[in-house]
This record gives structure tokens, C-alpha cells and sequence, in this order.
């Protein structure tokens, strides 16, 4: 399980990190994501890779979830060899499930602070516990759910 604290030390790390450095940092960040990301679809040239939730979705995604999986969701991220349990590829969720991306379940999964039936315990972060920091009071609901659907949208556009 050190693979999993590792990682969610570095990415509260990181978090912090760019909460601290506002906007020009984050304007260098979009810069850097826009160019992965049109390299990551380069050859498909996907018209949605241009929509702003799906940007807001791979930005989000490169920050937390592309050390596992991988910036394009193929589940070869950096980390992936090292831990235990392999992050999976995330872009054939919805061949798996006729061809329809599964919304509700992969929320949930994303999520994780409802225990899914079936499932052991998880290598994977509890994404809405760690969502639910970002936000105060009222508020927290609010972001976790915003930060999950942008994922999602972007996760959705990688579908192959
Ligand atoms: C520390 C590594 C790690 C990070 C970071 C991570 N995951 Fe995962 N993820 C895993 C592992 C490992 C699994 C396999 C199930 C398990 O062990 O929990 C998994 C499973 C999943 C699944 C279920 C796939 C399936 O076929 O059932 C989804 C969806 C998913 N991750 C999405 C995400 C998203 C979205 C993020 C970012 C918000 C993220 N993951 C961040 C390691 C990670």
C-alpha cells in the first residue's frame, strides 16, 4: 500500500503547490496540459478535446489521477509499475458496458465514499473524502460533485 500513500502525499503536495501560485502558474499548467492532451489525441483530433469542460476534466485529471493511469486514461502512468495493483485503462469503459460510458457507476467508483458491494478494499484514493478538503461547509458537496463530472466528461471523450 505504499504505492497509494505515496501518491497521495505527492498530490495534496501538488495541490498545495498550485493553490499557493495562483494564476500564472496555473495559466503555464493549462499551456502544458492543452499540449499533452493534443498530443495524447493528435492523431484523432477529436473536436470535444476543444470543449471547455473536457479541458477543465483533462486538467483534472492530469493532477490526480495520470500518475496512476496515465494522461491519456491508458493505465500506464508513472507510478502504475510500482504499485501492487495495476491502475487499469479507463478508455474502455464503455466498450465493456455496450458501448455506453457507465456515468452513475464510475462516479461512484471515482467517489468511493459510498462502499461498493463486491468490492474489497481499494488501492485507489477516496477521491470524494479528498474533494470534500478542497471546498468549506456548504460548499464542499458542490466541488466534489464539479470535480468528478468534469473527470467524467473528460474520461467519456477517450472512450475508444
Ligand atoms: C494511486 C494510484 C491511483 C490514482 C491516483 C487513481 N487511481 Fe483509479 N484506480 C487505481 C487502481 C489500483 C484501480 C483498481 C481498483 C483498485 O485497486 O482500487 C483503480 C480503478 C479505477 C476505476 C475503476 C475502473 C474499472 O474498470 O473498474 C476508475 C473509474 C478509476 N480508477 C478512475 C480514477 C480517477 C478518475 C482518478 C483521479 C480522480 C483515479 N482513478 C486516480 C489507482 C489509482
Amino acid at each position: 500500500m505504499t504505492g497509494v500513500s505515496t501518491a497521495g502525499t505527492g498530490i495534496r503536495q501538488r495541490e498545495r503547490m498550485l493553490n499557493r501560485s495562483h494564476t500564472r502558474r496555473r495559466d503555464i499548467g493549462r499551456v502544458i496540459v492543452a499540449g499533452m492532451l493534443a498530443a495524447a489525441l493528435g492523431a484523432t483530433g477529436s473536436a470535444s478535446a476543444h470543449d471547455d469542460a473536457t479541458q477543465a476534466g483533462a486538467e483534472q485529471f492530469y493532477l490526480h489521477c495520470g500518475v496512476c493511469h496515465g494522461i491519456a486514461a491508458r493505465g500506464d502512468g508513472p507510478l502504475a509499475a510500482l504499485m501492487h495493483r495495476r491502475p487499469p485503462d479507463l478508455t474502455g469503459l464503455a466498450r465493456a458496458h455496450d458501448g455506453e460510458f457507465p456515468f452513475q457507476a464510475v462516479y461512484e467508483v471515482v467517489d468511493g465514499r459510498r462502499p461498493l458491494a463486491g468490492h474489497g478494499d481499494r488501492d485507489m484514493p477516496v477521491w470524494g473524502k479528498l474533494f470534500e478538503r478542497q471546498g468549506s461547509g456548504a460548499w464542499s458537496e458542490t466541488i466534489v460533485r464539479g470535480r468528478i463530472l468534469e473527470i467524467l466528461i473528460y474520461l467519456r471523450s477517450v472512450q475508444r
